[in-house]
């Protein structure tokens, strides 16, 4: 992830790509043991709700049982799949340095893990959110030339002053995305597959819509930062969420920069719907209460 607000360069100790050492022989045993909870019990959870492109990419990388993984060990594997890498930063970075990180195959992976109260909430993305959340996906070929065109998209779309409308496609592709197949409704999205209970709530709880992907919709809609998506978008495969990515975005980025955003839960004329929701669990105030 990323994030505005940052003015001159990176803080001290850290290189002026924001990236840092991962520093892995100075985690805790108390550190590693929060990676195998949560390892553990995603791989639980998992099973039959993540996409087989996901499972396959955590086999792939063994992100085992024994702990936070090495980064310089995954991206040996990483490397040989895809050509994409893992770096580590210390925490959200500038837009701008983000996406020319993913131009350049490099996912910015956070190096602390959250605390131990802190298992189903945080606010600031950590290693286990970075890395069993998002690096899986970036072992799929297809998935793995989509994060690169978004980042030569996020380049152009900040010169252009539309980043607010393409965030949302990240939004709900990358972090939040689910996507149709023969055995169901999956998840592909990192913040889903990183959190137990929005693994659940995004594909069993009759609350969200949950609505085919539509590239201009999507740029549309707000998202919720704070708590569950009140809508959720399907995507078919990853193919094609690539092919409707891939042409010029400038025509669309001029009809948005006229037409109004959508209400976040509002269903609309040409909605694809497969749910939906009732809103039961934002109208009742939310803040993951399932
Ligand atoms: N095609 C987009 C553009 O012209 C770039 C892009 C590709 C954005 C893939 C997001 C994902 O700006
Ligand atoms: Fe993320």
């Amino acid at each position: 992830m990323s994030a505005d607000g940052f003015s001159g360069g990176p803080p001290p100790g850290v290189r002026p790509d924001w990236t840092i050492d991962q520093g892995w022989e100075a985690y805790s045993q108390a550190e590693h043991d929060v990676w195998i909870t949560l390892y553990e019990r995603q791989a639980r959870v998992l099973q039959n709700r993540a996409c087989d492109e996901f499972l396959r990419g955590l086999d792939a990388l063994d992100l085992h049982r024994t702990g936070i993984p090495d980064f310089n060990r995954i991206n040996e594997e990483l490397q040989r799949l895809t050509g994409w890498s893992v770096v580590a930063v210390p925490g959200l970075v500038p837009d701008d340095v983000f996406f020319d990180h993913l131009a350049n195959r490099r996912f910015p992976a956070g190096q602390f893990i959250r605390k131990p109260h802190e298992l189903d909430y945080l606010q600031e993305p950590d290693v286990f959110h970075d890395v069993f959340g998002h690096v899986p996906m970036l072992t799929d070929p297809v998935f793995a030339d989509y994060m690169q065109a978004y980042g030569k998209g996020g380049q152009r779309a900040l010169s252009l002053g539309r980043l607010a409308n393409l965030a949302r496609l990240y939004w709900y592709t990358v972090e939040f995305g689910l996507m149709a197949t023969p055995a169901g409704l999956r998840i592909y999205g990192a913040g889903i597959v990183s959190s137990r209970t929005e693994s659940i709530f995004a594909l069993e709880d009759p609350s969200p819509n949950r609505i085919g992907f539509d590239l201009e919709r999507v740029m549309r809609t707000p998202y919720r930062i704070d708590d569950f998506q009140q809508v959720y978008f399907v995507i078919p495969s990853i193919q094609t969420l690539q092919e409707v990515t891939l042409r010029d975005f400038s025509a669309l980025y001029e009809r948005l920069a006229s037409a109004g955003d959508l209400g976040i839960a509002q269903i609309v004329e040409g909605d694809q719907v497969l749910t939906r929701g009732t809103q039961a669990y934002a109208e009742a105030g939310g803040r993951m209460r399932t």
